[in-house]
């Protein structure tokens, strides 16, 4: 099959083009039409990470390049894989281009893994693909949400017991507003977003937060209660502003994100020592603790609610052809992209 793909240059995210091979489909193999994927800037920390946390080595490209990973549906439109047939969709996470080439295997009714060489040392969870289901509801939705909620809802398991303060950095995020909204439902959380002073009366409209302080501010926080800061942004700097302004109120300073992905991420911050948020450890112990049915139910529940709500503050963007992924890509880089719209790219 003929694959467009975005290519990127490793040294300057902010340079990609376009190219398109001929992919053969070998024995074992299933070729995908990728017919939907979402970007946001949780795309551009695959690229910023791409080397270091290997997001390039998933789907590669040609030397000094790397074709980014995103989430979303792909179509089979030709298949040498027993239990794949043309016409079949899955939920997964596809290159940033308008089809790929795998290698299906344990394929059962629910979904399959691929089981390329290349992907075989790469962490399991971003290996699985699920058969398409419309149960699940709004596929744009899911494109979009899937892969950035569970970090929310796993966030809230991890953090939300207690109560107290929490302020959370890069507050326009959809995965910072998942999470405000869960802790925000608990009731006994005061939740702070910060944010740039562009996006304040976004986030503000929102409803997750109960306030929002843009960045140029940040010496004003103040903690009452016992503090948390969540940082989505990764910048250094901020990071240092806010444990100094908290000071010992601060009980626990937690990574999630790199938003601000051009800029130093560990210049000195007082009081507690960052700590790396690590999803799949957190997603082990609540199965542990919960069992995978009683898992399910509470990630069903909090999406459900985490969704509808969004439905008041996110303008669902269609865009079509690999040629708007590579706009959008770059926009995202430079961070030209209103946090209202959630972007889907039909490629
Ligand atoms: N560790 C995990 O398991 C995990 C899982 C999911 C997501 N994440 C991380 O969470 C972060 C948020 O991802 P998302 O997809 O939810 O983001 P998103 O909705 O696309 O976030 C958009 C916001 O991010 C900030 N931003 C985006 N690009 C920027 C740029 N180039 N320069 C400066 N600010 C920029 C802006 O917020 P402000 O103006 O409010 O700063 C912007 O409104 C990402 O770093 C992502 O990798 C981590």
């Amino acid at each position: 099959m003929d694959i467009t793909e975005l290519l990127i240059d490793r040294t300057d995210l902010a340079s990609a083009h376009l190219a398109t091979r001929t992919a053969a489909v070998g024995e074992g193999q299933a070729a995908f039409a990728v017919e939907t994927f979402a970007l946001t800037a949780n795309n551009v920390t695959y690229a910023a990470h791409g080397k270091d946390m290997r997001y390039w080595d998933f789907f590669p490209a040609p030397e000094g390049h790397g074709i980014v990973p995103v989430w979303g549906f792909g179509r089979c439109v030709e298949s040498r894989v027993e239990g794949i047939a043309v016409g079949d969709r899955a939920y997964g996470y596809w290159p940033c281009a308008n089809g790929a080439v795998l290698t299906p295997a344990k394929v059962t009714p629910r979904g399959f893994v691929d089981a390329a060489a290349h992907r075989s040392e790469l962490s399991a969870v971003y290996n699985g693909y699920l058969r398409a289901d419309p149960a699940m509801g709004d596929e744009r939705i899911q494109a979009l949400f899937r892969p950035l909620y569970i970090t929310s809802f796993l966030l809230d398991a991890q953090l939300g017991e207690g109560g107290g303060t929490a302020v959370l950095s890069s507050a326009s995020s959809k995965t910072a507003l998942g999470f405000a909204h869960a802790l925000k439902a608990r009731g006994n959380w005061h939740v702070v977003g910060l944010t740039s002073r562009r996006h304040v009366s976004f986030v503000a409209a929102t409803g997750c937060y109960d306030s929002v302080v843009p960045y140029d501010e940040v010496g004003s926080l103040t903690a009452d209660s016992r503090a948390i800061f969540v940082d989505f942004a990764g910048d250094g700097a901020l990071r240092a502003a806010v444990h100094a302004a908290l000071k010992d109120g601060l009980a626990a300073s937690i990574v999630v994100g790199d938003t601000h992905w051009d800029v130093a991420g560990n210049p000195h911050a007082v009081g507690p020592k960052p700590q790396f948020f690590f999803a799949p450890a957190v997603l082990a112990d609540r199965l542990k603790d919960w069992g995978q049915a009683g898992f399910d139910a509470r990630l069903a529940a909090g999406w459900t609610a985490f969704t509808a709500a969004a439905a008041d503050w996110l303008r669902v963007v269609d865009r079509a052809g690999m040629a708007e992924a590579q706009d959008i890509f770059t926009a995202l880089v430079a961070g030209r992209v209103d946090p209202a719209e959630g972007i889907i790219v039909r490629p």
